[in-house]
């Protein structure tokens, strides 16, 4: 016995992987191992001989067995600590500069807006690019005939032969998310919903894909007043100038009454662009008092709530903010473009100063 449990401790420590380690289990301790074999010379034994060779035997079999585990253990860990010191990564070494990337100028005007709108209040909402023409027209109130419908370009979805429902349209601005926010939060509500939108259209200031942000606020007794405030204290702290001076134009949307137009003071003198100073004007939003047909068809009752909404074109104001002339370059993919106009990602947006 001692013979045995010399041969398999010393063949359990030489064993360098877990497959041997097996092997030596099957011999020593497996059904036919060999100290399975002498249990079963237990029988041919006197009881005085079986009373001492038993507990021996299993004794021998219990050492073997515990051996074998703490070995298992120990390779394991050998295993783990190979793998611990071969596969390694130095998170604190610098990124690559030549492959370091920029924060487009979408992405970058987009959270400014958003900071901006949280800041009085306002949360942000999404909806689908794909609509229904149901939200992206009649619920605001441009019915079928409307001429709105073919002044938009609108981009309509495919149907199957047959299929006599009308079709989906690739969203031509975001005031359907309107609808979806007032549907899905009721009143009162402050939103933003910044997203894509779609106009077959194509030349140095449109492009057939291009992002708006709606913005939408409903309360008891919003008025004209509040919509003025908060665009113009938006335009100051976007364009972060405090003496920006907004003209409110009367102007017309279907899906708002009273409606205007909003333009910013600027000058073209010299050929280039200033805001906020000189004799010029330049549109940059539509806006109004969200008519009653357009709240009803969001679930709200038109007598108990009342507000504004606003749709402004967010890579115009990119343009303007920044001085990029082309709104075509916006989505040409062009590195040297992208490293020109594009923002580290840690510039933290420009805030709301106030
Ligand atoms: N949806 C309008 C557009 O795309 C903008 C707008 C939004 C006007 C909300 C008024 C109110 O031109």
């Amino acid at each position: 016995m001692d013979d045995l449990r010399d041969k398999y401790l010393t063949a359990i420590r030489n064993a360098a992987d877990e497959g041997t380690l097996e092997e030596v289990r099957l011999a020593a301790i497996g059904k036919k191992g060999e100290v399975a074999l002498m249990m079963r010379e237990l029988g041919r034994m006197t009881p005085e001989e079986r009373k001492t060779a038993g507990p021996a035997l299993n004794a021998l079999r219990d050492e073997i067995a515990s051996a074998l585990a703490a070995r298992k253990h120990g390779l394991e860990d050998a295993a783990l600590d190979e793998r611990l010191a071969s596969e390694w990564l130095d998170v604190s070494l610098p990124a690559r500069t030549r492959r370091r990337g920029t924060i487009h100028p979408v992405s970058q005007v987009t959270e400014e807006v958003t900071a901006i709108f949280a800041d009085m209040g306002f949360g942000v909402a999404e909806g689908p690019q794909i609509e229904t023409d149901w939200y992206n027209f009649d619920a605001l109130n441009i019915p079928g005939h409307h001429p709105a419908r073919a002044e938009m370009d609108t981009f309509y979805m495919a149907r199957a032969d047959g299929d006599d429902r009308p079709p989906h349209v690739l969203r031509t601005h975001t005031s359907p998310v309107q609808i979806r926010a007032m549907q899905d939060r009721g009143a009162p509500i402050r939103v933003i919903c910044p997203g894509r939108v779609y106009r077959a259209d194509y030349d140095q200031t449109h492009t057939p894909m291009f992002h708006q942000v709606e913005g939408l606020a409903l309360d008891r007794d919003i008025s004209m007043a509040n919509l003025k405030w908060c665009l113009e204290e938006f335009c100051r702290a976007f364009f972060e100038l405090d003496d920006l001076e907004l003209r409110f134009r009367a102007s017309h949307f279907p899906f708002t009454e009273p409606s205007a137009e909003v333009d910013i003071r600027c000058s073209w003198e010299g050929g280039t662009l200033k805001l906020g100073q000189g004799d010029d004007w330049l549109e940059i939003l539509g806006s109004g008092m969200v008519h009653p047909k357009v709240l009803r068809a969001g679930g709200i009752d038109p007598d108990a709530w009342q507000g504004f909404a606003f749709g402004m074109g967010i890579d115009r104001i990119a343009m303007l903010k920044y001085g990029i002339p082309d709104l075509r370059a916006f989505f040409d993919s062009d590195l040297r473009w992208l490293r020109h106009y594009g923002f580290g990602a840690l510039q933290v947006p420009a805030r709301h100063a106030g």
